[in-house]
């Protein structure tokens, strides 16, 4: 079904931000991919049912022909307007490759495949986290970082890592950050627009395995945070609607924090 429409692409879009985000866009054409068919058909019957313009499709985000078929799929459906790019996981599965194969690798191959369909006020808004500005500018593991389909970036990063998914995590969310700079010059001469959002400890599913695994740094965390509350998937939710809205059509290349302002007070303890 071409809607002539522009379409709005959530990866992840079975999570808990992926699926805030979605229903922010009442009205709008909107394609949920995730990693499996039952996810997905999960999250499309949901938001069907509460009025959503919605379809889906699954895809591995690792898997390049699947983020072919994902492009084709959007295409078919519409003017591409927005790639919001929620797919991830933490440091909780335990293991470098894992974590920075899905969460740099898997971000880089997303941007190139959706630069091929954007257009004059496309916009990508790709997840990091506020753990990425744990993570300290360093000329060796920057340059490995912002190409990380390079057969040496994963080794050069995991150098710096401790063996530690959790701070290898940290990095891959840095890495998002640093290709939304490579890549904002290409957007922009196409007259589209490429960012990162990082969030703070929000309420998900993602969250909550991380709490159950290191509960008092969580406590510590919330106590740290200004507002003294976690974050909910709507606060960053809203955010991401207005960075893809034409009232942020002047913001490219640049990541928002939105970690209730905690992660200042973080760095002040260590
Ligand atoms: N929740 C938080 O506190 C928090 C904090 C900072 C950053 N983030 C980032 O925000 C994003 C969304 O997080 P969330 O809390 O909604 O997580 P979530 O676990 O609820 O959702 C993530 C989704 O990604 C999907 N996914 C994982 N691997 C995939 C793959 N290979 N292919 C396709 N889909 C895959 C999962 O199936 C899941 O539905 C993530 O990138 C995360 O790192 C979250």
């Amino acid at each position: 079904m071409k809607t002539g429409k522009e379409v709005i692409v959530i990866t992840g879009g079975a999570g808990g931000i992926g699926q805030a985000c979605a229903r922010t866009f009442k009205n709008q054409p909107i394609i949920i991919t995730d990693y499996s068919q039952e996810l997905v058909d999960k999250s499309v019957a949901t938001l069907s049912s509460e009025g959503y313009l919605v379809s889906g499709i699954a895809c591995d985000i690792t898997n390049k022909a699947d983020i072919d078929k994902l492009c084709k799929f959007v295409a078919e459906q519409g003017s591409f307007k927005a790639l919001i790019h929620t797919a991830g996981v933490s440091g909780t599965v335990k293991d470098l490759r894992k974590v920075y194969t899905i969460d740099l690798i898997a971000t880089e191959l997303l941007i190139d495949a959706f630069y091929t369909l954007a257009t004059k006020d496309s916009v990508a808004v790709l997840l990091s986290s506020m753990m990425a500005h744990a993570v300290p500018a360093n000329e060796k593991y920057d340059q490995a970082l912002a190409n990380p389909q390079a057969a040496d970036s994963f080794g050069i990063v995991s150098q710096f890592v401790n063996n530690d998914s959790d701070v290898m995590y940290n990095f891959a969310k840095r890495g998002v950050q640093l290709l939304t700079h490579k890549n904002a010059d290409r957007w922009g001469e196409k007259g589209a627009r490429i960012v990162s959002v990082s969030p703070g400890v929000i309420e998900t599913a993602m969250a909550l395995k991380a709490a159950e695994e290191h509960p008092e740094r969580m406590e510590v965390i919330k106590q740290a945070t200004p507002l003294k509350r976690n974050g909910q998937p709507e606060d960053v939710a809203d955010v991401i609607h207005f960075l893809v809205s034409d009232a942020a059509r002047f913001i490219t290349s640049t990541d928002i924090l939105v970690d209730g302002g905690v992660i200042h007070n973080i760095k002040k303890m260590y």
